[in-house]
């Protein structure tokens, strides 16, 4: 029966083959997108992946009033003019969490915002206190009105202040740091996060000519300026898409060469890959995995926020320990519920048991195909994965949650030797 919900076909069990070339990071692009709110000037963006969420990205600078263009061909995004609105509707906050980040830029620079509290997700509540207290530190007066966070700078413009991240935030750490680049002062985010893609947002902001300090350790030093100018910047690769191809390649007993990306942005997983007894080659600007005739060993694995292991690959290297030679425990530390692919492998044939915030696994020689359900956006992957690995036909449905973060999945997997198809 057909439907208007995109699912894949998958006839899996041939080890994938090849080259691909990874894509700029979702991760990076989402903040450093909204970062155009802090300037009326002209930014190119290249390396924009082509991504759902991207599209949504761009939708929202639009609603603000910016003027965008977004070549999907080139990756380049260009966008200008001021924002003429302080407003980030639910409809499209819904849609997309990460919009969140449109409150500290559009209270740097207009003083005010209204932003939709965004909802939770399937991984967990997913609050933004940090964020909101965050805002605060710098002299925002914050009200919660009908589902909308509404934010005014006292005075008309934000302040600099000290402010202790009590969890280590991504989204927050950015957030705070798109408020602090136009506050009257000086901004210290204590406990920020460390991870890529805050780097390459201060990388962005300093090129609009923000003075930030510290960015990729845990004290970030911000002092504000009155205005910040366009730019041109290069989104940084995608270390969570790099991470999913060497682990496909590796669970299908495959070789897989990632281009265009820095193995220096996921250390924590190479060495995991190399603990699974996969051959792994590192160059300048590539990372190969070869489990070609290799046996795959079991691996502990522990998520933690960078630079230790990426909860974003936790789901992805549960697939290979399933094929694993033995016993191993993946714990996710991060998220509250981010074990929604499990129930999905076990269908496959896969031997995993939930204790608590860990998963047991005790591998199998092999998966077999079965019709699967996306939960989210790392799950979809573990289980196009699992339907590569697999002996027969797999079938996964809602793959709308994968088309956010991973960009031409089909003709990538194909480019691998992989058997994928999309349809409804
Ligand atoms: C970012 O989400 C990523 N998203 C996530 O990637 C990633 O899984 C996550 O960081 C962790 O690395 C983007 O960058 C767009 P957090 P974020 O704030 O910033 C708690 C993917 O698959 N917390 O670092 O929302 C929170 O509940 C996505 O690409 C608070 O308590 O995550 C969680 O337990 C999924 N209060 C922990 O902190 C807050 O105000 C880490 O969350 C904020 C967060």
């Amino acid at each position: 029966m057909s439907s208007n919900i995109a699912k894949f076909r998958i006839s899996g069990g041939v080890p994938l083959n090849g080259e691909v070339r990874i894509s700029g990071a979702k991760n990076a692009a989402l903040p450093i997108l909204l970062a155009a709110i802090l300037t009326s000037d002209k930014m190119v963006l290249s390396n924009v992946p082509d991504l759902a969420d991207v599209k949504t990205s761009l939708r929202l600078l639009e609603e603000l009033g910016k003027s965008c263009v977004y070549d999907s061909e080139s990756g380049i995004a260009v966008i200008e003019g001021p924002v003429t609105s302080k407003t980030a509707s639910y409809e499209l906050v819904k849609t997309m969490r990460a919009s969140i980040m449109a409150l500290g830029p559009l209270t740097a620079y207009l003083g005010e915002a209204e932003v939709s509290l965004p909802g939770g997700c399937a991984i967990g509540a997913r609050p933004v206190d940090l964020h909101i207290r965050g805002l605060e530190a710098m002299g925002a007066e914050i009200e919660l009105v009908d589902g909308y966070i509404h934010a005014v700078a006292r005075g008309g413009r934000l302040k600099g202040g000290d402010f202790v991240m009590d969890k280590v935030s991504v989204t927050g750490t950015e957030n705070l740091m798109m408020a602090a680049v136009l506050c009257e002062g000086t901004t210290v985010i204590h406990n920020a996060a460390l991870e890529p893609e805050v780097v390459d947002l201060a990388k962005c902001l300093k090129a609009m000519g923000a003075h930030i300090q510290g960015e990729g350790t845990p004290k970030i030093t911000i002092s504000g300026v009155r205005e910040l100018h366009g730019c041109d910047h290069s989104v940084v690769a995608d270390r969570i898409e790099t991470g999913t191809y060497l682990v496909a390649g590796a669970a299908t007993h495959g070789y897989v060469k990632c281009t265009a990306t820095d193995p220096a942005l996921l250390s924590s997983v190479i060495s995991k890959l190399r603990e699974a007894n996969v051959l792994v080659e590192e160059g300048e600007d590539f990372i190969s995995a070869d489990t070609r005739n290799r046996t795959i060993r079991p691996v502990d694995i522990v998520t933690a926020p960078h630079p230790g292991f990426p909860t974003d690959m936790q789901a992805q290297f549960t697939v290979l320990n399933a094929l694993a030679d033995g016993i191993s425990s993946v714990t996710e530390t991060i998220f509250e519920n981010r074990f929604m692919h499990i129930a999905e492998l076990i269908r496959m044939g896969a031997h995993l048991e939930i204790k608590g915030n860990t998963v047991i696994c005790s591998g199998v020689p092999e998966l077999h195909g079965a019709q699967v359900m996306s939960s989210d956006l790392r799950a979809s992957a573990s289980l196009v994965i699992a339907g590569l690995a697999a002996r027969g036909t797999t079938v996964v449905d809602r793959i709308y949650h994968m088309d956010r973060g991973y960009e031409h999945i089909e003709s990538k997997i194909r480019s691998l030797g992989g058997t994928i198809e999309r349809f409804y």
